[in-house]
Parts: structure tokens; sequence; C-alpha cells
């Protein structure tokens, strides 16, 4: 289908008197079957004839375009379709779509297409629903044609409750169309706003994505996007230097690099489109294909009674050594593997899809090797973001804690840490799909209470025999409230040890908190990829009824 995929139309062959010919071998002549009225012929020699021209000119007539893009180290949008979708399956939809603007460039200019491929086809046999903007074509702008073609796919797959998936390369808002071009961006958020949380929706930037167009990535669950030529952003280079003086390339204002790495925009980036529309298509087999259905379960794998010995020597009992909390994961979930969203933004916290016993889970896991694990602003919004999106499409969550507070100081507090935070405790608060919490070696104040604590609605917390949860660590602890003591004493340093072999004894350990009901089980490191599988097998039916209200309002 790299080219455009025609279904070959049979030619009319003299003396058939059926299918396209009408037995006197000219088209468009009158026909007469089983001695019944005289019908008109299906008149296919112009079909055909359309079809052809069709072929010509996105074909021949788009290759110097098409050249350019390949020298741009870019694929066409229908070679992305063919590496993203199942072999024969895409339906295509609109072919013979002109735009009827008129402008400068515009007239006696009306290109097939107006530059975006749409239509329907499989990944792994499960219907999705695709848009692929042609670069080669007005550089992929969007006027009102080319969003109708879009508005269409997206309201079908909303329909079908499948999920859709949108190849973006191009200039933003076709300029010579004014305010049909602006109308037409607005139709697309309103619908990417209206499916949300009722279909999975994916963006993927292969090429420029501005202006208007990033606006629709961004209000999607999921935008990958590719090194050296993905770029986003608002307004581009040439309209900065104007307003402002300031020079920036494309790469340095909006590349991937950019996007993944310091604002969180890309949840996903790669180094080529091979290697981005696979991984698109293994998220999709991590997906629901809407709201109401379950995400593909493979079939248990023996998970209950699997122990892995290795996790207690992976977390070191000592709270301040830092290990990698994805190893940590590996262990837990299937065959090790997991998909890692916004791997380079925020990684102070590890967010990842896995399976575990077959079913899909959304693992939120500390990572102490980054900022020692700590919470900021940018690693509430990013769990925050996706206990969000786990919860809409009926993914259990697994939090993993490991964590020794929120990052105190002025920049933090200056960032809106407050607010940030509050969006991971009400993205929490709020969520009822299946929630297991496993706290694996310290889990200290508010961040204790955000990273999913029975308190704020998980459903099972287990905890590593290693651990302490408090208000804050003893010697903090000990520094408060024993202060005036300890000024008063001549010998502060053994009556300070006492103090915090007391604390540590009385307050900081599992048992206190499972007295308590506030952890369920304390539970062998070994064994918690067993029983984190049997929590969730226990919870496989949970259902909360809605809570009548229009909606909330979450934190800014
Ligand atoms: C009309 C456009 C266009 C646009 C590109 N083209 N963008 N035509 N409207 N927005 C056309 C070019 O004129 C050119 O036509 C062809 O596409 C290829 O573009 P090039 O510039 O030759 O390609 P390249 O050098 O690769 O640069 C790509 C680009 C650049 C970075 C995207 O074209 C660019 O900066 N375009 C403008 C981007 C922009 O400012 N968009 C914002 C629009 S405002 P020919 O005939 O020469 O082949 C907007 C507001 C919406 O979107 C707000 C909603 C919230």
């Amino acid at each position: 289908m790299s080219e455009v995929d025609f279904v070959p139309l049979p030619l009319p062959r003299p003396g058939n008197g059926s299918g396209s010919g009408n037995g006197n071998g000219k088209a468009g002549a009158r026909l007469r079957v089983n001695g019944g009225p005289v019908a008109a012929a299906v008149p296919m020699d112009e079909l055909r004839e359309r079809r052809d021209r069709l072929r010509r000119e996105i074909v021949q007539g788009r290759a110097p375009a098409v050249e350019r893009q390949h020298g741009q180290g870019k694929r066409t949008a229908r070679e992305r379709l063919d590496l993203l979708l199942d072999e024969g399956s895409f339906l295509e939809l609109d072919l013979f779509r002109r735009h009827r603007a008129q402008g400068p460039k515009l007239d006696g200019v009306r290109p097939a297409t107006d530059g975006v491929v749409t239509g329907s086809g499989t990944i792994d046999g499960r219907r999705v629903f695709v848009y692929a903007q042609d670069f080669t074509v007005f550089g992929g702008s969007l006027g009102e044609a080319h969003a109708a073609k879009i508005h269409k796919v997206m309201d079908l797959a909303v329909a079908n409750g499948a999920p859709l998936i949108g190849l973006n390369d191009g200039g933003g808002a076709r300029i010579q169309e004014g305010v049909m071009a602006l109308d037409g961006y607005g139709g697309i958020f309103r619908r990417n706003v209206r499916a949300s949380g009722v279909i999975p929706q994916i963006s993927v930037v292969l090429g420029p994505c501005a202006g208007g167009a990033a606006y629709s990535p961004a209000l999607t669950d999921a935008t990958f996007m590719v090194r050296g030529t993905a770029q986003m952003y608002l307004t581009g280079p040439d309209v900065i230097e104007a307003v402002s003086g300031e020079r920036v390339t494309h790469a340095e204002l909006g590349g991937a690099h950019v996007h993944g790495g310091r604002t969180g925009v890309a949840t996903f980036v790669h180094d080529d489109e091979e290697s981005c529309l696979a991984d698109v298509r293994y998220l999709v087999s991590l997906l629901p294909s809407n709201y109401l259905e379950a995400p593909p379960a493979g079939p248990p794998c023996g998970a209950e009674d699997d122990l892995r010995p290795a996790l207690a020597e992976l977390v070191p009992a000592e709270p301040n050594r830092p290990y990698d909390t994805r190893a940590v994961i590996a262990e837990i979930v299937d065959d090790g593997e997991f998909m890692e969203w916004h791997e380079d933004w925020a990684r102070n916290v590890v967010c990842a899809l896995a399976r575990l016993d077959g079913h899909v889970v959304g693992v939120v896991a500390n990572q102490p090797t980054v900022l020692a694990g700590v919470l900021d602003a940018a690693a509430a919004q990013k769990a925050a973001r996706f206990v969000r999106f786990c919860d809409a499409f009926g993914i259990p969550l697994v939090t993993l804690v490991d964590v020794p507070g929120f990052l105190p100081g002025t920049e933090q507090e200056y960032a809106g840490v407050i607010r940030h935070g509050a969006k991971l405790l009400y993205a929490y608060c709020e969520a009822t799909v299946p929630r297991v919490q496993v706290i694996l070696r310290k889990a200290y104040g508010g961040a204790y209470i955000v990273m999913d604590s029975r308190s704020i609605g998980a459903d099972v917390s287990l905890a590593w025999p290693t651990n302490e949860i408090a208000v804050m660590g003893a010697e903090a602890a000990v520094n408060v409230v024993y202060r005036r003591e300890l000024a008063a004493s001549d010998d502060p340093a053994p009556l300070r040890e006492k103090y915090v072999a007391d604390y540590r004894d009385r307050l900081m350990h599992p048992y206190y908190a499972a007295e308590r009901g506030l952890v369920d089980d304390v539970i062998d490191p070994a064994r918690t990829r067993a029983e984190v599988a049997r929590a969730l097998a226990m919870l496989r039916n949970k259902a909360v009824a809605p809570h009548p209200r229009k909606h909330g309002n979450t934190p800014l």
C-alpha cells in the first residue's frame, strides 16, 4: 500500500453481459437485465479513469515532494500507515476529497486528499482509526477539507469504540484558509476532549507539528516523537525572533529531546519512525479499545506462586542507599517487560504499563537513583496524569513506595508543588480501579499519603519487614520532639541516640501500621510478585458506583 491502495477494476469484456460491461463493449450504454426495464449501466469507464488520474496525481505528481520528504529522513503518510497497520488492512476514506477554498496559491490548485490520508485498519487484528498528515501537500497544513476528513475518522472511532491514532507532520493552520482552518482545529480539539476517557487517543509526531496542531497531541493520552525530524511548538523560531529578538533553532525550540526531557509534552521518544510506529503497535496491544472493555489479557503465567528471592538483594535495607526501581519492577511483572512512560522526564518517579499474570497493570514507583526518589512538582504531574489514564481505561494500579518525602526548597514551592502534589492526590482519590500499594522501604509524611496509601483509597497495602512509615525520619523527628531536652543536656549525643532508638522501636516499623489496619500484610520481599498477583486476582471484579456530580474540579 506504499502508493495508493486502489482496488483493481475489471476491464469490460465484450459479450460478457454482466459486471462492468454491457454486452456491446460500450460503457455507459443502457442494459436490459432478465428481460426487465432498460437500466443505466454503471459508468465504470469514468470511475476507472478518475481513479487512474488520482493514482497518477498522488504517485507521480508528488514525486519531487516525496523525494524531498525522503531526503529529510521522513516517510510518506502511506508508507507510515504500512508500518503501523496490519498488512492489507487499511481501508481509506475520502480518497476523492478536495478543498473548495479560495485564496492565494489555492485557486485552481486542488490536490487530491487535501494533505491527509484517513481511514481505518487493524493492529494485531484489532480495529483502529487513523489519520496521517501528508507533508507533500501544502506542507501537511490543515484547511477546511483536511479538518473535515479528520473529524470524520474521529467520529467513527468514537462510534465504533476503537482507538484513534493521528500521525502528525504539518505546518499547522493553512494560512490561506483563514478562520476556516482555525475552525477546523477547534473541531478536532472538541472531539479530542469528548473522546478523552472513551477511547484511547494516540498522537505520533513525525515532522513539524506547529501552531494549532500542537494542542491536539496535548489533549490525547500519549504523544510519540522521533528525534531529529519531529518538532512541536506554538510559535516557530521566525515569529519568536520577530517578537522578542530571541534566536532559536526548530530543534532547540521543540525537538523530541526538549519535549521528552524538559517539558513532558512527549510521552515516548524514538530514534526513527520504524521503532516509533512499532512501539505504537505495542502500546495498542496493552490498551482496551474503549473504556467499557477490559485491556487485552494474556493467559495466566503462574505469578501467584512465583517467588523472586532477588528482590531482597535488589533493595538495600539501609534507607538511603540507592537502587534502580526499574530492576524491581522487572522482577515483579511478567517476563521482566514493561513500557515506561516519560522515561526522560521527572525521572524520580517511574510510570510504566506491564502485564502481571497476563493482566495489564499500571506501575507507579519512586526512583531512588534520581533525587533520592523524592516527589517534586514534575513527578507529581507525571504520576497524576498516568494514574488518571489507567483509571480511565480500567487498568489496575500497582504503586511501589520508597519515598523520603516531597523535595523541600523555594524552587519547588515557587513552582507550585502544592497544586501539583494535589493533582496526584486527586488522581488517586478518584481512581476506582483495583489499587495495590507495596511499601518497599520508607514512606514518610505527605508523600506516604500521596503514594496510594489506604487512607486515600488503596484496596490492599503490603509492606516489607524493613519498612519505615512515619511522619518523618527518626533523626528529624527527635530534633523536633525533644528539642528542649537536647538543648538542656550537657551531653546530647547519647541522649539523641536513645530517643532515636526509642522512636524507631515504637513507631518506625510496618507492624505499627499493620496493627492499625493501614497495612494489610507484612510480606517476605521474595513473595512480592506473588502477593500482588493474588491481590489483583481478588480485586478483579471490583466495581464502584459512579459518584453523582457534573464533574470535579481538578487542582490547577
Ligand atoms: C500554508 C504552508 C504552511 C501553512 C507550510 N506550508 N506551512 N502552507 N499554511 N501553515 C507550505 C509551504 O508554503 C510550502 O509550500 C510547503 O508547505 C512546504 O513548506 P516548507 O516551508 O518549504 O517546508 P520546511 O522548510 O520543511 O518547513 C516546514 C515548516 C514551515 C517548519 C512547517 O513551513 C513553517 O514554519 N510553516 C509555518 C508554520 C506555522 O507558523 N504554523 C502556524 C500556523 S498558525 P510550497 O508551495 O512552497 O511547496 C496556527 C494557529 C492555530 O496553526 C491556533 C489554534 C489554537
